[in-house]
């Protein structure tokens, strides 16, 4: 009797199944009310009584591992034959998830967008810079206050080298390698030594134009930015110029949209006067022209440049510049579009 439920211990373990029906054969030919497993009951009934218990606890030991050879192979080739029939191509896809834009991304496309479908084409340039591209050639006097360490960073202590604080170092790239006409849109981030709170951040996003042609006027880019903001804030929006000052432009000027929240009336966002500051902008500096190459008796340009974190804040209302860059998933996953 203990040999025969040794064979049979030996074979249940060497049972094979490629699918769930031969499996559930496997269980019928050994498990089953006349099963080989269970015909050892009527013969155990004929052991000596001093054998019956070590025969008994055999038995239950191959019962046991029989019924568990059996679902380990039931569930071996039920897996098998779910990865088999891959080129079932009527069967439901799996649920795919898709991961959404950033906010800044999507920000910054439709920005481009816009800028594209009046010809601008893209540019870029290094985050890393020298003094030059981002200072000196864009007209800053040697003692302008920009250049402090307050506001830029330094890469290991070079005086030269440092990380841009703008993206008008693409405008200096650009106007040094190409002849006008030109016109860019130059995205890119850039970074200012800065104390990080939920207004502030080291490091933020920019977008750059710069327009540059015979004749080109102030019109052309009070005209241009007019399209841009009704563009990108809708058909309603007013702009407004306010002069400023940057040493890379004569004349300046800061762009104000009418608000996106109230349309002008006044509200917590503007702060009660209906308008909202978006961006940086001007005439190129017939002497960053000269210091670049171009000749500023025959050319002329306009600039502007903008934040795109503050640009976002406005659809988005982030309350926290914080936000942009913590890459928490709840925050990233608010955000879809077409772009
Ligand atoms: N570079 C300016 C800034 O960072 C923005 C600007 C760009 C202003 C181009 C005028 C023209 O604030």
């Amino acid at each position: 009797m203990l040999d025969k439920i040794k064979k049979l211990l030996e074979e249940i373990n060497a049972l094979s199944a490629t699918t769930p029906e031969e499996a559930e054969a496997l269980r019928i030919k050994y498990l089953s009310k006349k099963g080989e497993i269970t015909a050892l009951m009527t013969d155990f009934r004929s052991v000596p009584a001093e054998l019956k218990k070590e025969v008994g606890m055999r038995i239950n030991e191959l019962k046991n591992r029989a019924a568990e050879r059996i679902n380990e192979l039931k569930a071996a080739a039920a897996i098998k034959e779910d990865t088999d029939d891959e080129l079932d191509l009527s069967r439901t896809a799996y649920p795919l998830h898709l991961g959404s834009r950033h906010p800044l991304s999507l920000v910054k496309n439709e920005i481009v967008d816009i800028f594209s479908r009046l010809g601008f084409t893209l540019a870029e340039g290094p985050e890393v810079e020298d003094d030059w591209h981002v200072y000196s050639s864009l007209n800053f006097a040697d003692d302008h206050p920009a250049r402090d360490m307050q506001d830029t960073f330094f890469v290991e202590a070079h005086p030269d080298i440092i990380l841009r604080s703008h993206t008008s170092s693409v405008q200096a790239r650009v106007m040094e390698t190409t002849q006008p006409p030109i016109r860019v849109i130059c995205p890119g981030r850039v970074y200012r030594n800065e104390a990080v709170s939920a207004r502030a951040h080291c490091f933020f996003h920019q977008i750059e134009g710069l327009y540059i042609d015979k004749n080109v006027s102030f019109q052309d880019l009070k005209q241009v930015m007019l399209i841009f903001a009704q563009e990108l804030f809708g058909p309603e929006t007013q702009i407004r110029l306010r002069p400023s000052f940057f040493p890379f432009t004569e004349p300046s000027a800061e762009m104000d949209v009418s608000c996106t929240i109230c349309g002008g009336k006044g509200c917590s966002m503007c702060k009660g006067s209906g308008w909202l500051e978006i961006l940086g902008c001007g005439m190129v500096d017939p002497a960053v022209l000269e210091s670049n190459g171009i000749d500023s008796s025959v050319y002329s340009g306009y600039a502007f440049g903008m934040g795109i974190e503050r640009i976002a804040n406005l659809k988005y209302q982030v309350r926290d510049l914080r936000m942009f860059s913590e890459n928490d998933k709840r925050f990233l996953e608010e955000f879809t579009s077409a772009y």
